[in-house]
């Protein structure tokens, strides 16, 4: 993969030439064909890395300084020294967390990492949840990794980067996003275990099949407590189902009849959390089964179901993502449609024949401007391979 020479000149012109060893590293954005809010409760997820990316220019430094400069805030640097306490901040450099908590879990998990200068660019749209930061926490640890000269297990790596948004972002977040923009295949979507983290790639026949991202433009904000509000409504469910049965760990464990049989003493709200985690298992590992078989109609309908389970079970759709799914589906050789991500905004994906996708595009761009007042950004995209150094 070649480099990026524009952001390559972009640094430069930033820190400088000193004549010091310059590396680039690319981390791809993700999207999730089907498996949302399953992570969190050990059961399946199916995403696939993108081509909008995270890419970072760095060049170390010896006095532990790290300076982080990025296309989307111009003129700034901002800097954090490894040498004390790192810690998360508030206001203006709030964007500069993502690589503070990345460098506190390094050196909390032992690793030795030396200072750097770095340019961040990015063509992934944020709030999109298209995994943007998990996009910028691999590519800083990458940073780090090709400065200090190091090699970590890959499973090692995501878990330090969900942890620094854990810890840095506030975000309680699985292990999805972080695995897949590390881990993800060309040409290839990941069933991916939460439990064990054991992987399946899937192939995508490219004459056959187009993935179409359409941004609903609504910025997906899920640190507004939603998101941890649901993972604690798992936790109700778990702790019910544990009573019943001591063997259930999590979510993942729980069968269908099951769920059904516990309707009406849960509480409602949590049992139709149950009903959603549980049933997108079981279509998470189906529709696994049925890509690699080219069954697309059946991978379409488990999509669709997906979303209607998050919108009325999980309540984590919104207006403009049902809006925009249903719109999707009137499209002809459109084979599903579903919303991506944590939800709340952000972003839908739909899998449909190469020759649906200009109708597709026109026709949603149009319906939802009618509706919201506001154009959606569409696009294509294969499937790329995970985060590399690229120099
Ligand atoms: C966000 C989180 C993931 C996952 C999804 C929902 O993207 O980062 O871990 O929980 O939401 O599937």
């Amino acid at each position: 993969m070649p480099r990026d020479q524009t952001l390559h000149e972009q640094f430069l012109e930033i820190f400088g030439e000193t004549g010091g060893r310059i590396h680039q590293v690319r981390a791809p954005g993700r999207v999730n064909l089907i498996g949302e809010h399953t992570d969190y409760n050990e059961g399946f997820v199916f995403p696939m890395a993108i081509e909008p990316e995270v890419r970072m220019v760095c060049r170390g430094r010896d006095d532990a300084r790290v300076r982080l400069a990025s296309t989307v805030f111009p003129g700034k640097i901002a800097e954090f020294s490894l040498a004390e306490k790192i810690i998360r901040v508030e206001g203006t450099d709030r964007w500069t967390n993502y690589a503070r908590g990345v460098a506190a879990e390094f050196l909390a998990g032992g690793i030795p990492l030396t200072g750097m200068d770095a340019l961040i660019g990015n063509t992934l749209p944020v709030g999109g949840g298209l995994s943007s930061s998990a996009a910028i926490e691999v590519a800083t640890a990458l940073c780090f990794l090709a400065l200090g000269g190091l090699d970590i297990d890959m499973s090692r790596l995501a878990l330090l980067c969900q942890k620094a948004e854990h810890e840095f972002a506030g975000v309680p977040v699985g292990i999805m996003d972080q695995t897949v923009v590390i881990s993800g295949r060309a040409g290839h979507v990941l069933l991916l275990d939460c439990r064990d983290l054991s992987k399946q790639f899937v192939a995508l026949d490219s004459n056959e099949l187009r993935v179409v991202i359409v941004n609903s433009m609504v910025k997906h904000e899920l640190s507004a407590g939603e998101y941890g509000k649901r993972r604690k409504e798992c936790e109700q469910g778990v702790a019910f189902f544990r009573k019943l049965n001591p063997g259930v760990r999590a979510l993942r464990d729980v069968s269908m009849s099951q769920v059904e049989d516990a309707k009406g003493q849960l509480d409602d709200v949590v049992w139709r959390r149950c009903r959603h985690v549980v049933s997108e298992n079981a279509r998470t590992q189906e529709a696994a089964r049925m890509l690699a078989r080219k069954e697309y109609e059946k991978v379409g309908e488990l999509m669709v179901q997906s979303h209607q389970s998050l919108r009325d079970d999980y309540e984590v759709s919104s207006p403009e993502l049902d809006f925009l799914s249903s719109e999707a589906m009137k499209v002809k050789a459109v084979y599903g449609a579903r919303m991506t991500g944590g939800g709340f905004g952000g972003c839908i994906v739909a899998l449909a024949q190469p020759r649906a996708v200009e109708a597709l595009v026109e026709h949603v761009t149009r319906a939802y401007r009618d509706k919201f007042g506001k154009a959606p950004s569409a696009f294509v995209t294969t499937a790329t391979a995970g985060a590399k150094i690229v120099e």
